[in-house]
């Protein structure tokens, strides 16, 4: 086999969803440290020190108000090279979190055992089904008090429409938790307080038939409640089928506690082998082979001013085929130019290093002098290709915005085209209208405080911005509709993107459902390819 090849192989790349507090941060550091990327002393200590290292990189950026950073962190494990998107939850939300999962080739979805599906886990598993990659769930935090396990699976079948497969099975929850039955192995991992916080844990082992052992370790009713949902659970004849995993249609679920590092090793080892290597890609006239020996990769997401005092901005990318070698020339295919990337950089876990190499899956940041875009592709010269886009996520919130000062037309209409070029913002105006007002939308809405901190900082110009009460949006998919002549609720809206797309804000999803009543033919998309 070729180096590349081999290289290749090894990779796997996955993003870890989840509704804040969840336990996302938690399970990353304890993944991490199977890798050794970061050591921890003691739980608490340790956990406060490893999360700085991991999340130093954010804290720059909150400084500066900016803080969007989907980071990537990168670490071996048992000959595996394994690449982990965070997707940034709490107010941090944006169209980045989305985007993230565009370069992702499966995700783990983190549950609280206590709450079930939250809001933030239902907009990334939309994201996640639109892609079809397979989604492994974690159910945590069964330390404590928990629902019940069959529960929170039925609410995931119901509420995804995904099938289930539990890879193992909880014994109790909260202060009986005794730890969890490996339906693989067939057999049980006992959990013991012992471990808590211990770098590497070694389950206490037993089968299923030793009853005097299970007895003491975890009592008769626990044993004879276990047997019982043993005996369901494989009766249930629900045979497990990777490919459906592959597919995005089941989903192996796997019960533990991240913050007492427990269920995590067999959930990562289980999970190693059930995924890929990295996915082939949809380019515009063909599927591009990650194993093909010709470097590819698209952007995925542009951060800005890394370095305030360079002005600069940097553009990560998603490597789809073959190796990437520093300082060799590519080709960028929008740009319609060569380009040499001198100084590509990789998140190793702890810090930013400079790279000479990196393989289909990994993702590298590099510096861009403001030519790219996002879903832009490079490739080698001589093998053009070209991804296809990255979708545009409806926004959720909404405010009009102007200038305080009138005289600033130009930095104001510069700096707002820009920041909506990255991707950080969308901009939307009244078609027809003349009037100058510029009506945002964004995902999270501390991406309008990012807004307004970068038009004054990087622009000189102030704003006034006006919350607006729309809440969805639709872009309309008919070419040759008259918008002005459809019957709408009164308080729908129609607004075209910056480039000339038309779309409709509406207040409430019942005005959607007006509208498409309403109008025979009309066809509304929830996100927009362009
Ligand atoms: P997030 O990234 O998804 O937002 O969640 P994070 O890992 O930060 O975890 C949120 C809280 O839940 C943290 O407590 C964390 O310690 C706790 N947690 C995570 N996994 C488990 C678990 O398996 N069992 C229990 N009982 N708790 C868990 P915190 O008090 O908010 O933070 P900290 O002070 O511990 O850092």
């Amino acid at each position: 086999m070729s180096d590349i090849r081999k290289e290749i192989e090894r990779r796997r790349t996955f993003a870890i969803i989840s509704h804040p507090d969840a336990g996302k941060t938690t399970l990353t550091e304890k993944l991490l440290l199977y890798g050794g990327a970061i050591q921890l002393a003691g739980s608490v200590k340790g956990k406060a020190t490893a999360r700085h290292a991991v999340s130093d990189w954010m804290e720059l950026e909150k400084q500066r108000g900016i803080s969007i950073t989907s980071s990537v962190m990168q670490f071996e494990y048992e000959g595996y090279c394994i690449n982990i998107l965070d997707t940034p939850g709490h107010q941090d939300f944006s169209e980045d979190t989305y985007r993230t999962l565009m370069a992702a080739d499966s995700a783990v979805m983190v549950i609280d055992a206590a709450k079930g599906i939250e809001p933030q886990t239902r907009k990334l598993f939309k994201i996640c089904a639109m892609r079809h990659i397979p989604i492994f769930t974690f159910i945590n935090k069964l330390d404590r008090e928990a629902r019940s396990p069959y529960e929170l699976m039925e609410e995931l079948e119901n509420e995804f429409g995904i099938g289930t497969y539990p890879m193992n099975w909880p014994i109790g929850c909260g202060q009986e938790f005794k730890g969890v039955y490996d339906r693989e192995r067939r057999e049980i991992l006992a959990f013991s307080e012992f471990h808590r916080g211990q770098n590497r844990i070694r389950a206490i082992e037993c089968r299923l038939d030793e009853t005097e052992k299970l007895d003491e370790l975890i009592g008769p009713r626990l044993r004879q409640s276990l047997a019982d949902d043993i005996e369901l659970l494989d009766g249930a004849g629900f045979d497990f089928d990777i490919e459906e995993v592959r597919k995005g249609r089941l989903s192996p679920v796997f019960f533990g506690s991240a913050l007492n590092n427990f269920g995590v090793e067999p959930f990562l080892e289980s999970f190693l082998r059930m995924t890929m290597p990295p996915l082939p890609r949809i380019s515009k006239d063909d599927i591009v082979d990650p194993f093909d020996e010709h470097f590819s990769a698209f952007v995925f997401k542009i951060q800005a001013n890394m370095n305030k005092a360079h002005r600069d901005r940097i553009a990560f990318m998603r490597i789809c085929s073959g190796r990437f070698e520093r300082d060799k020339e590519y080709y960028h295919v929008q740009g319609g130019k060569p380009l040499r990337l001198a100084q590509p950089q990789q998140l190793m876990a702890q810090e930013r290093a400079i790279i000479d190499e990196a393989y289909a899956g990994d993702i590298i940041g590099v510096f861009d002098p403001g030519i790219f875009s996002i879903g832009d592709t490079i490739c080698e010269k001589g093998q053009e290709l070209c991804f296809e886009g990255i979708p545009t996520f409806a926004p959720e919130h909404f405010a009009s915005v102007e200038r305080v000062d009138t005289m600033k037309r130009k930095q104001f209409e510069k700096g707002i085209l820009q920041i909506a070029q990255e991707g950080a913002i969308q901009i939307f105006h009244e078609p027809q209208t003349g009037v100058e007002e510029v009506i945002v939308g964004v995902v999270g809405v501390l991406q309008f405080e990012v807004l307004e901190y970068r038009l004054k900082t990087e622009y000189g110009v102030d704003i006034r911005r006006r919350s607006l009460p729309y809440e969805l949006v639709r872009w309309v998919d008919n070419e040759d509709v008259r918008i002005p002549e459809l019957n709408l609720t009164s308080d729908t809206r129609w607004v075209q993107d910056f480039k000339g797309n038309n779309l409709l804000l509406f207040t409430a999803p019942w005005c959607i459902d007006w509208a498409l009543k309403k109008n025979e033919g009309l066809r509304l998309r929830e996100f927009n390819r362009d």
